[in-house]
């Protein structure tokens, strides 16, 4: 992803515990969508010069993936509907990328067949936090 974040002028982090295995049980290729996502919603939600940072953490239970953005944000009574099929905001803030509305609800989806989910925080005008919650295999 990172050819298309220098394309927007934004920079994109990975911070991963190095030397520290957490192992979950998926279909990987459905897990890296999911992923994939993420991070080009926080890519294309967040205007150049800002930033996008994923990281991974886990607690007794779970694997966490954090995908963090400093963009546009999500204001309060959108966050539920985001998730739904083929939901876009729509302002003036995001009609500049033509997306179908769907890569939230698919994410959401691969995450509920992991017996996971996704949640979403969020300020508008200051950045959106989504976490992944996985089952520790
Ligand atoms: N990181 C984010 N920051 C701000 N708004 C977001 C972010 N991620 C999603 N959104 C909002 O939620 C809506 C739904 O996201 P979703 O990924 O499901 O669809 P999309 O990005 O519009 O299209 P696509 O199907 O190509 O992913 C987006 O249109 C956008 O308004
Ligand atoms: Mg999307």
């Amino acid at each position: 992803m990172q050819e298309l974040a220098i394309a927007v002028g934004v920079i994109l982090k990975a911070d991963v515990p190095i030397g520290e295995s957490v192992t979950i049980m998926g279909e990987p290729s459905q897990l890296s969508r999911m992923i994939l996502n993420l991070v080009t919603n926080g890519i294309y939600y967040t205007p150049s010069g800002g930033m996008i940072i994923v990281t991974l953490n886990y607690t007794e239970y779970h694997a966490l993936i954090r995908v963090q953005d400093t963009g546009i944000g999500i204001a309060p009574e959108e966050q539920t509907r985001i998730f739904d099929r083929f939901y876009r905001v729509q302002s003036d803030r995001s009609r500049g990328t033509g997306g179908a509305g769907l890569g939230l609800s698919i994410a959401a989806a691969i995450a509920h067949t992991h017996r996971g989910n996704l949640k979403v925080q969020s300020q508008l005008g200051q950045g959106s936090l989504f976490i992944i919650e996985l089952p520790l295999n």
